[in-house]
Protein backbone atom coordinates (compact mmCIF):
# COMPACT_ATOMS: atom_id res chain seq x y z
CA UNK A 1 0.00 0.00 0.00
CA UNK A 2 0.88 3.48 -0.78
CA UNK A 3 2.55 5.58 2.26
CA UNK A 4 2.97 8.93 0.59
CA UNK A 5 0.14 10.98 0.05
CA UNK A 6 0.93 11.95 -3.88
CA UNK A 7 0.05 7.98 -3.88
CA UNK A 8 -2.81 8.25 -2.08
CA UNK A 9 -1.53 7.70 1.32
CA UNK A 10 -2.40 10.00 3.82
CA UNK A 11 -1.28 13.47 4.51
CA UNK A 12 1.42 15.16 6.77
CA UNK A 13 -0.71 18.23 6.87
CA UNK A 14 -4.00 18.48 5.41
CA UNK A 15 -5.29 21.66 6.87
CA UNK A 16 -1.96 23.60 5.03
CA UNK A 17 -0.91 26.78 6.49
CA UNK A 18 -1.51 30.29 7.36
CA UNK A 19 -3.25 32.57 3.47
CA UNK A 20 -1.05 35.22 2.50
CA UNK A 21 -1.72 37.85 2.41
CA UNK A 22 -2.73 38.58 6.15
CA UNK A 23 -5.18 41.48 6.06
CA UNK A 24 -8.16 43.05 7.85
CA UNK A 25 -10.08 45.96 7.94
CA UNK A 26 -7.38 48.32 8.33
CA UNK A 27 -6.58 47.44 4.56
CA UNK A 28 -10.27 47.91 3.63
CA UNK A 29 -10.40 51.24 5.68
CA UNK A 30 -6.95 52.13 3.61
CA UNK A 31 -8.53 51.22 -0.23
CA UNK A 32 -12.28 52.59 0.81
CA UNK A 33 -10.64 56.32 2.01
CA UNK A 34 -9.04 56.23 -1.83
CA UNK A 35 -12.01 55.30 -3.58
CA UNK A 36 -14.06 57.95 -1.49
CA UNK A 37 -10.97 60.66 -2.26
CA UNK A 38 -11.08 59.97 -6.24
CA UNK A 39 -8.06 60.10 -6.23
CA UNK A 40 -6.82 56.87 -7.69
CA UNK A 41 -4.04 57.51 -10.11
CA UNK A 42 -0.56 57.79 -9.05
CA UNK A 43 -0.41 61.55 -11.06
CA UNK A 44 0.96 63.79 -9.76
CA UNK A 45 3.83 61.39 -9.10
CA UNK A 46 3.94 60.72 -6.08
CA UNK A 47 0.63 60.26 -4.63
CA UNK A 48 -0.37 61.00 -1.24
CA UNK A 49 -0.04 57.43 -0.30
CA UNK A 50 2.58 56.54 -2.63
CA UNK A 51 4.59 58.94 -1.07
CA UNK A 52 4.06 58.21 2.67
CA UNK A 53 5.02 54.63 1.60
CA UNK A 54 8.18 55.48 0.13
CA UNK A 55 9.49 57.71 3.01
CA UNK A 56 8.24 54.97 5.96
CA UNK A 57 10.02 52.14 3.86
CA UNK A 58 13.02 53.90 3.50
CA UNK A 59 13.46 54.35 6.99
CA UNK A 60 12.81 51.25 7.63
CA UNK A 61 15.22 49.93 5.23
CA UNK A 62 17.44 52.46 5.98
CA UNK A 63 17.49 54.27 2.93
CA UNK A 64 17.21 58.41 2.21
CA UNK A 65 14.99 58.16 -0.75
CA UNK A 66 12.36 55.65 -2.06
CA UNK A 67 10.60 55.37 -5.14
CA UNK A 68 7.28 53.20 -5.64
CA UNK A 69 6.30 51.94 -9.21
CA UNK A 70 4.35 49.35 -10.87
CA UNK A 71 6.75 45.97 -10.05
CA UNK A 72 9.97 44.70 -9.08
CA UNK A 73 10.99 44.17 -12.73
CA UNK A 74 10.42 47.66 -14.16
CA UNK A 75 12.24 48.90 -10.97
CA UNK A 76 15.80 47.26 -12.14
CA UNK A 77 15.40 48.54 -15.40
CA UNK A 78 14.55 51.66 -14.07
CA UNK A 79 17.70 52.01 -12.05
CA UNK A 80 19.84 50.98 -15.06
CA UNK A 81 18.25 53.85 -16.82
CA UNK A 82 18.97 56.32 -14.19
CA UNK A 83 22.27 55.41 -13.99
CA UNK A 84 22.63 55.63 -18.12
CA UNK A 85 23.15 52.58 -18.61
CA UNK A 86 21.79 50.72 -22.26
CA UNK A 87 22.74 50.27 -25.25
CA UNK A 88 26.21 48.35 -25.87
CA UNK A 89 26.58 48.14 -22.24
CA UNK A 90 27.52 44.85 -20.40
CA UNK A 91 25.41 44.16 -16.67
CA UNK A 92 26.30 41.03 -14.68
CA UNK A 93 23.83 38.66 -13.13
CA UNK A 94 23.73 35.46 -11.13
CA UNK A 95 22.61 32.19 -13.20
CA UNK A 96 19.91 31.78 -10.02
CA UNK A 97 17.28 34.33 -10.27
CA UNK A 98 14.30 35.09 -11.44
CA UNK A 99 13.62 35.75 -15.40
CA UNK A 100 13.03 39.80 -14.00
CA UNK A 101 16.97 39.65 -13.15
CA UNK A 102 18.23 38.97 -16.62
CA UNK A 103 15.01 40.97 -18.68
CA UNK A 104 15.96 44.12 -17.00
CA UNK A 105 19.10 44.67 -18.75
CA UNK A 106 17.68 43.71 -21.59
CA UNK A 107 14.80 45.86 -21.24
CA UNK A 108 16.94 48.66 -20.95
CA UNK A 109 18.87 47.77 -23.79
CA UNK A 110 22.11 46.40 -22.17
CA UNK A 111 23.24 42.87 -22.38
CA UNK A 112 22.88 40.75 -19.24
CA UNK A 113 25.97 38.65 -18.62
CA UNK A 114 25.34 36.10 -16.79
CA UNK A 115 27.85 34.07 -14.19
CA UNK A 116 27.40 31.11 -11.51
CA UNK A 117 26.91 31.16 -8.12
CA UNK A 118 28.28 30.33 -5.28
CA UNK A 119 28.11 27.03 -3.42
CA UNK A 120 27.48 28.23 -0.39
CA UNK A 121 24.71 30.89 -0.76
CA UNK A 122 23.77 30.02 -4.10
CA UNK A 123 23.75 34.12 -4.90
CA UNK A 124 26.06 35.47 -7.43
CA UNK A 125 30.17 34.45 -7.52
CA UNK A 126 32.36 37.16 -6.78
CA UNK A 127 34.97 35.35 -8.21
CA UNK A 128 33.12 35.27 -11.42
CA UNK A 129 31.61 38.19 -10.98
CA UNK A 130 35.66 39.75 -12.04
CA UNK A 131 36.20 37.72 -14.28
CA UNK A 132 33.35 38.46 -16.51
CA UNK A 133 34.32 42.36 -16.07
CA UNK A 134 35.32 43.93 -20.13
CA UNK A 135 35.37 47.70 -20.87
CA UNK A 136 31.91 47.64 -21.78
CA UNK A 137 30.31 45.92 -18.44
CA UNK A 138 29.08 48.81 -16.26
CA UNK A 139 26.91 47.55 -13.45
CA UNK A 140 26.52 44.47 -11.54
CA UNK A 141 22.76 42.91 -10.18
CA UNK A 142 23.29 40.73 -7.24
CA UNK A 143 20.53 38.86 -6.26
CA UNK A 144 19.48 38.39 -2.35
CA UNK A 145 18.40 35.03 -2.84
CA UNK A 146 15.87 32.89 -0.51
CA UNK A 147 17.30 33.70 3.14
CA UNK A 148 20.70 34.75 1.82
CA UNK A 149 22.55 38.05 1.16
CA UNK A 150 25.07 38.32 -1.82
CA UNK A 151 28.44 38.78 -0.43
CA UNK A 152 28.07 42.66 -0.79
CA UNK A 153 31.64 43.02 0.71
CA UNK A 154 32.90 41.36 -2.03
CA UNK A 155 30.65 42.90 -5.22
CA UNK A 156 30.95 46.50 -3.46
CA UNK A 157 34.99 45.85 -3.48
CA UNK A 158 34.98 44.82 -6.99
CA UNK A 159 32.29 47.60 -8.03
CA UNK A 160 34.44 50.11 -6.63
CA UNK A 161 38.12 49.13 -8.06
CA UNK A 162 36.17 48.56 -11.62
CA UNK A 163 34.00 51.53 -11.46
CA UNK A 164 30.77 49.75 -11.59
CA UNK A 165 27.32 50.72 -10.52
CA UNK A 166 25.38 47.91 -8.21
CA UNK A 167 21.84 47.21 -8.51
CA UNK A 168 20.54 45.09 -5.46
CA UNK A 169 17.82 42.66 -6.86
CA UNK A 170 15.97 42.46 -2.90
CA UNK A 171 12.62 41.22 -4.32
CA UNK A 172 13.47 38.35 -1.51
CA UNK A 173 14.86 40.37 0.92
CA UNK A 174 12.84 43.57 2.47
CA UNK A 175 13.89 43.68 5.72
CA UNK A 176 17.68 42.34 5.66
CA UNK A 177 20.57 43.47 6.77
CA UNK A 178 24.08 43.42 5.87
CA UNK A 179 26.25 44.27 8.63
CA UNK A 180 23.93 46.69 9.88
CA UNK A 181 22.92 48.38 6.49
CA UNK A 182 19.71 47.61 5.06
CA UNK A 183 19.51 44.99 1.78
CA UNK A 184 18.90 47.68 -1.37
CA UNK A 185 20.86 50.52 0.82
CA UNK A 186 24.56 49.29 -0.12
CA UNK A 187 24.83 49.50 -3.91
CA UNK A 188 23.53 52.29 -6.14
CA UNK A 189 20.22 51.00 -6.47
CA UNK A 190 18.02 48.56 -4.09
CA UNK A 191 15.01 47.19 -5.98
CA UNK A 192 12.12 45.61 -4.39
CA UNK A 193 8.93 43.71 -5.45
CA UNK A 194 5.48 44.29 -4.24
CA UNK A 195 3.96 41.71 -6.14
CA UNK A 196 1.49 38.98 -4.27
CA UNK A 197 3.36 36.27 -2.88
CA UNK A 198 5.79 39.33 -1.72
CA UNK A 199 6.50 39.71 2.04
CA UNK A 200 5.85 43.25 1.94
CA UNK A 201 3.00 43.36 -1.17
CA UNK A 202 0.05 45.15 -2.41
CA UNK A 203 -1.09 42.73 -5.19
CA UNK A 204 1.41 44.10 -7.89
CA UNK A 205 4.35 47.25 -6.93
CA UNK A 206 7.88 48.11 -6.51
CA UNK A 207 10.06 50.25 -5.08
CA UNK A 208 13.61 51.80 -5.60
CA UNK A 209 15.81 52.83 -2.95
CA UNK A 210 18.74 54.62 -3.13
CA UNK A 211 21.15 57.06 -1.10
CA UNK A 212 21.59 59.29 -3.55
CA UNK A 213 19.19 61.99 -4.34
CA UNK A 214 19.87 62.76 -8.11
CA UNK A 215 19.24 59.10 -8.93
CA UNK A 216 15.93 59.34 -7.18
CA UNK A 217 14.91 62.24 -9.02
CA UNK A 218 15.69 60.75 -12.08
CA UNK A 219 13.82 56.97 -11.17
CA UNK A 220 11.09 59.70 -9.96
CA UNK A 221 11.33 61.37 -13.62
CA UNK A 222 11.69 57.85 -15.60
CA UNK A 223 8.38 56.42 -13.74
CA UNK A 224 6.51 60.06 -14.28
CA UNK A 225 7.11 60.00 -18.16
CA UNK A 226 10.17 62.15 -17.72
CA UNK A 227 8.49 64.54 -16.44
CA UNK A 228 11.74 66.87 -14.62
CA UNK A 229 11.38 66.37 -10.63
CA UNK A 230 14.62 69.16 -10.10
CA UNK A 231 13.38 72.69 -8.76
CA UNK A 232 14.15 74.47 -11.85
CA UNK A 233 12.31 71.87 -13.95
CA UNK A 234 15.40 71.41 -16.49
CA UNK A 235 16.19 67.63 -15.97
CA UNK A 236 13.70 66.01 -18.42
CA UNK A 237 14.27 62.10 -18.90
CA UNK A 238 13.50 59.40 -21.49
CA UNK A 239 10.50 57.93 -19.06
CA UNK A 240 7.11 56.46 -19.66
CA UNK A 241 4.14 55.78 -17.31
CA UNK A 242 5.58 53.36 -14.60
CA UNK A 243 3.71 54.83 -11.78
CA UNK A 244 1.71 52.85 -8.76
CA UNK A 245 -1.95 54.00 -8.43
CA UNK A 246 -3.04 54.79 -5.21
CA UNK A 247 -5.32 51.70 -4.42
CA UNK A 248 -2.39 49.73 -4.23
CA UNK A 249 -0.41 52.14 -2.45
CA UNK A 250 -2.50 52.56 0.08
CA UNK A 251 -2.52 49.17 0.89
CA UNK A 252 1.05 49.04 0.91
CA UNK A 253 0.95 51.08 4.43
CA UNK A 254 -0.59 48.68 6.80
CA UNK A 255 1.22 46.00 5.40
CA UNK A 256 3.97 47.60 6.04
CA UNK A 257 2.80 48.15 10.22
CA UNK A 258 2.37 44.30 10.14
CA UNK A 259 5.91 43.75 8.70
CA UNK A 260 8.22 43.63 11.88
CA UNK A 261 5.63 41.33 14.04
CA UNK A 262 6.12 38.46 10.29
CA UNK A 263 9.93 38.81 10.04
CA UNK A 264 10.33 38.27 13.43
CA UNK A 265 8.16 34.93 13.90
CA UNK A 266 9.67 33.38 10.66
CA UNK A 267 12.84 34.08 12.27
CA UNK A 268 11.69 32.37 14.95
CA UNK A 269 10.63 29.45 13.02
CA UNK A 270 13.00 29.39 10.36
CA UNK A 271 16.01 28.90 12.89
CA UNK A 272 13.80 25.88 14.78
CA UNK A 273 13.91 24.62 10.90
CA UNK A 274 17.78 24.51 10.88
CA UNK A 275 17.84 22.56 14.46
CA UNK A 276 15.95 19.89 13.44
CA UNK A 277 15.85 20.03 9.13
CA UNK A 278 19.30 17.60 9.35
CA UNK A 279 18.13 14.73 11.33
CA UNK A 280 16.60 13.80 8.06
CA UNK A 281 19.01 12.07 5.77
CA UNK A 282 20.23 14.13 2.54
CA UNK A 283 19.05 17.21 4.38
CA UNK A 284 21.20 20.00 4.28
CA UNK A 285 20.71 23.79 6.13
CA UNK A 286 23.31 26.25 3.96
CA UNK A 287 23.31 28.61 6.98
CA UNK A 288 22.75 32.33 6.32
CA UNK A 289 25.91 34.56 6.63
CA UNK A 290 27.09 35.59 9.73
CA UNK A 291 27.30 38.92 8.45
CA UNK A 292 23.59 39.54 7.93
CA UNK A 293 22.53 41.41 10.80
CA UNK A 294 18.58 41.40 10.46
CA UNK A 295 17.50 38.35 9.02
CA UNK A 296 14.36 38.35 7.06
CA UNK A 297 13.13 35.95 4.12
CA UNK A 298 10.31 35.89 1.18
CA UNK A 299 11.74 31.78 0.83
CA UNK A 300 13.89 29.37 3.10
CA UNK A 301 16.11 27.48 1.12
CA UNK A 302 16.46 23.90 2.03
CA UNK A 303 19.31 21.68 0.20
CA UNK A 304 18.87 18.22 -0.64
CA UNK A 305 21.49 15.52 -1.86
CA UNK A 306 19.54 13.60 -4.60
CA UNK A 307 22.11 10.60 -4.50
CA UNK A 308 21.57 10.22 -0.62
CA UNK A 309 17.78 11.51 -0.64
CA UNK A 310 16.49 9.23 -3.32
CA UNK A 311 14.98 11.56 -5.46
CA UNK A 312 15.78 15.16 -7.03
CA UNK A 313 13.85 18.31 -6.08
CA UNK A 314 11.26 18.40 -8.34
CA UNK A 315 9.68 15.15 -7.48
CA UNK A 316 10.34 15.89 -3.53
CA UNK A 317 8.38 19.14 -4.23
CA UNK A 318 5.36 17.20 -5.89
CA UNK A 319 4.96 14.46 -3.25
CA UNK A 320 5.80 18.12 -0.33
CA UNK A 321 2.46 19.31 -1.95
CA UNK A 322 0.68 16.49 -1.33
CA UNK A 323 1.52 15.86 1.80
CA UNK A 324 0.54 19.54 2.56
CA UNK A 325 3.70 21.50 2.53
CA UNK A 326 4.40 24.35 0.56
CA UNK A 327 7.84 23.73 -1.22
CA UNK A 328 8.73 24.75 -4.63
CA UNK A 329 11.39 24.13 -7.14
CA UNK A 330 11.28 28.23 -7.60
CA UNK A 331 14.11 29.08 -9.97
CA UNK A 332 15.90 26.99 -12.65
CA UNK A 333 19.46 28.35 -14.06
CA UNK A 334 19.42 31.09 -16.59
CA UNK A 335 20.89 28.55 -19.28
CA UNK A 336 17.12 26.51 -19.08
CA UNK A 337 14.87 29.53 -18.11
CA UNK A 338 11.78 28.95 -20.76
CA UNK A 339 11.33 32.78 -20.58
CA UNK A 340 14.78 33.90 -21.20
CA UNK A 341 15.40 33.49 -24.58
CA UNK A 342 18.15 36.55 -25.68
CA UNK A 343 17.25 35.63 -29.64
CA UNK A 344 13.64 37.34 -28.86
CA UNK A 345 14.96 41.15 -27.83
CA UNK A 346 16.40 41.86 -31.26
CA UNK A 347 19.18 43.56 -29.28
CA UNK A 348 22.13 44.85 -32.07
CA UNK A 349 24.35 43.54 -29.24
CA UNK A 350 22.66 40.05 -28.75
CA UNK A 351 23.55 39.42 -32.42
CA UNK A 352 27.35 40.70 -31.90
CA UNK A 353 27.22 38.77 -28.80
CA UNK A 354 25.59 35.49 -29.61
CA UNK A 355 27.63 33.34 -28.51
CA UNK A 356 27.83 34.74 -24.96
CA UNK A 357 23.67 34.77 -25.17
CA UNK A 358 23.17 31.14 -26.21
CA UNK A 359 21.84 29.10 -23.44
CA UNK A 360 22.83 25.72 -25.24
CA UNK A 361 26.51 27.37 -24.86
CA UNK A 362 26.34 28.52 -21.21
CA UNK A 363 27.39 26.18 -18.49
CA UNK A 364 26.95 27.00 -14.42
CA UNK A 365 27.47 23.88 -12.59
CA UNK A 366 26.57 25.47 -9.50
CA UNK A 367 23.13 26.67 -10.57
CA UNK A 368 22.80 23.86 -12.16
CA UNK A 369 22.70 21.76 -9.33
CA UNK A 370 21.13 23.78 -7.37
CA UNK A 371 18.38 24.28 -9.78
CA UNK A 372 17.87 20.95 -11.27
CA UNK A 373 18.71 18.55 -8.34
CA UNK A 374 19.02 20.55 -4.93
CA UNK A 375 16.92 23.24 -4.21
CA UNK A 376 13.77 23.59 -2.35
CA UNK A 377 11.85 26.61 -1.83
CA UNK A 378 9.67 26.67 1.38
CA UNK A 379 7.16 29.43 0.84
CA UNK A 380 6.98 32.24 3.81
CA UNK A 381 3.58 31.09 5.24
CA UNK A 382 5.69 28.05 6.29
CA UNK A 383 7.01 29.85 9.11
CA UNK A 384 3.58 31.71 10.29
CA UNK A 385 2.33 28.31 11.42
CA UNK A 386 4.30 28.08 14.86
CA UNK A 387 6.43 25.17 16.10
CA UNK A 388 4.00 22.47 14.77
CA UNK A 389 4.14 23.66 11.17
CA UNK A 390 8.01 23.42 10.71
CA UNK A 391 7.88 19.50 12.68
CA UNK A 392 5.52 18.76 9.75
CA UNK A 393 7.85 19.78 7.50
CA UNK A 394 10.58 18.26 8.51
CA UNK A 395 7.69 14.86 9.04
CA UNK A 396 7.03 15.19 5.73
CA UNK A 397 10.37 15.33 4.39
CA UNK A 398 11.56 11.83 6.71
CA UNK A 399 8.39 10.30 5.27
CA UNK A 400 9.35 11.27 1.39
CA UNK A 401 13.11 10.00 2.23
CA UNK A 402 12.08 7.10 3.98
CA UNK A 403 9.47 6.56 1.21
CA UNK A 404 11.51 7.72 -2.41
CA UNK A 405 11.22 4.68 -4.22
CA UNK A 406 7.47 5.45 -4.36
CA UNK A 407 8.50 8.27 -6.31
CA UNK A 408 10.43 6.24 -9.27
CA UNK A 409 7.79 3.92 -9.96
C1 LIG B 1 14.46 37.67 -7.60
C2 LIG B 1 13.32 38.41 -8.22
N1 LIG B 1 13.57 39.54 -8.92
C3 LIG B 1 12.59 40.26 -9.48
C4 LIG B 1 11.28 39.88 -9.37
C5 LIG B 1 10.25 40.68 -10.13
O1 LIG B 1 9.29 41.26 -9.35
P1 LIG B 1 7.84 41.61 -9.99
O2 LIG B 1 7.09 40.31 -10.09
O3 LIG B 1 7.25 42.55 -9.01
O4 LIG B 1 8.07 42.22 -11.32
C6 LIG B 1 10.95 38.73 -8.62
C7 LIG B 1 9.57 38.28 -8.36
O5 LIG B 1 8.69 38.07 -9.04
C8 LIG B 1 11.99 37.97 -8.05
O6 LIG B 1 11.74 36.85 -7.36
Amino acid sequence: MAELAINGGTPVRPQGYPAWPVWDETEIEAVTSVVRSGEWGGYPEPGVNAAAFEERFSAYQGAAHGVLMVNGTITMEVALKALDIGWGDEVIIPALTFAATAYAPMAAGALPVIVDVEPRTWTIDPDAVEAAITDRTKAVMPVHLGHHMADMDRIMDIANRHGLAVVEDCAHAPGQRWKGTGAGCIGSFGSFSHQSSKILTSGEGGSLLTNDEALARRAHSIVDCGRPKDAEEQEVTFGANYRLGELHAALLLPQLERFEAQRVEREENARYLEEIATSVPGVHVMRADERITRWSFYNYILRIDPDEFGAENEPVCAALEAEGIPGEVQYPPMSRYDLFQPSRSRLPVAVEFADRLDPAKMSFPVAEAAGLRESIYFMENTFRAGRQGIEDVVEALAKIHKHADELRV
